[in-house]
């Protein structure tokens, strides 16, 4: 590894204390001049490393770049299996994970970036991705013989574990428009795309690829006007280590739903989370917009509606809009 990532790794563990110069040379077995170049590449990167006569180097506590070895320090053993690769900046996490899995990437390949210069959305929209103020990260899985409708659970596993890192961090009650919009409020706050590839023999998953973004804090630029009414950030304003701790708790949560043989717990919590249902909603399919009274979401993450003729029907994909102020 090298002295950069090795000195990060060690200011990160103790983010707000000092280190002298012969402490961080004599762990990292490198000359105290090597730790000053080390220090500097770091600064370059961003990092507030503050350095202080006869007491040496401390990466200062505000420091919230997001970086594998800060990440590292809040996972749990069900992230042991992630290799985590995080850059400064990336046109979209997802395309470079797919492009990498195309290559053969194994399970776990987990791509964070600081910001994305070509963030994709569903339904061929982009996501708004500015440098610093957001958390874009996607994660390749492998499941073992999953069907289409299993990769439902995929999706809500992903929307769970964003509502309960988001709520942990922020103490924000943090919902799910379906079918993974994750809301504070009525402000979408983090948006999920998951995207996975079948064999064309037999329907079975070869690879999925989740990608989460979260609306961290306010961009120094704000919300481009037309996402100014829907669009919110989990914290108002940035806090010590708010983004790394919420790409932790995201990962921790998320591999934790995977890992479980049966998704009907997680679907449970999704359905506790969903804003939908019980409410009027718009479907919007087809170029058609049509209203409806949202009923439930089964174990496939489907959303079983009651069109205004009296005629249901199970959405497995699509987009609703929901009317917040009116009930059943
Ligand atoms: C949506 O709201 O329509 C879904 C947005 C998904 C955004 C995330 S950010 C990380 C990953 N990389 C992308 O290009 N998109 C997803």
């Amino acid at each position: 590894m090298p002295a950069r990532d090795k000195l990060l790794e060690l200011l990160e563990r103790g983010k707000g204390a000092y280190f002298s110069g012969e402490e961080l040379a004599r762990e990292l077995s490198i000359s105290r001049a090597a730790v000053w170049k080390a220090v500097s590449a770091l600064r370059e990167a961003g990092y507030a490393i503050d350095a202080a006569p006869n007491r040496g180097y401390c990466l200062s506590r505000e420091s919230d770049i997001l970086s594998r070895q800060g990440i590292s320090k809040y996972l749990n053993a069900r992230c042991a299996g992630l290799q985590i690769e995080v850059l400064p900046t990336l046109g979209s996490t997802n395309a470079a994970a797919r492009e990498r899995a195309e290559a053969g990437a194994a399970e776990g390949l987990t791509i964070i970036s600081n910001e994305q210069t070509a963030g994709r959305g569903r339904r061929g929209r982009s996501f708004y991705s500015p440098g610093g103020a957001g958390v874009y990260m996607s994660v390749l899985l492998r499941p073992k013989e999953w069907s289409f409708e299993r990769s439902g659970a995929l999706t809500a596993s992903a929307a769970v574990a964003a509502c309960e890192s988001i709520e942990a961090v922020s103490g924000e009650r943090a919902g799910v428009k379906w079918v993974n919009d994750v809301y504070i409020g009525e402000k979408k706050v983090c948006g999920i795309l998951t995207e996975a590839v079948f064999g064309l023999e037999g329907g079975v998953m070869e690879y999925a690829v989740v990608g989460v973004g979260i609306n961290a804090y306010p961009s120094r630029a704000g919300f481009p006007p037309e996402l100014e009414p829907i669009a919110g950030t989990v914290l108002p304003a940035s806090q010590p280590d708010a983004k790394t701790r919420l790409a932790a708790a995201f990962l921790n949560r998320f591999m934790a739903y995977y890992a479980a043989p049966d998704p009907a717990e997680c679907m449970q919590k999704y359905r506790a989370r969903s804003l939908a249902v019980g409410r009027r909603v718009t479907v919007l399919s087809g170029g058609k917009a049509v209203q409806a009274q949202a009923l439930d979401i089964d174990a496939h993450c489907r959303l079983l509606v009651r069109y205004d003729d009296g005629t249901q029907a199970k959405l497995s994909s699509g987009e609703i809009s929901i009317h917040f102020g009116g009930g059943a």
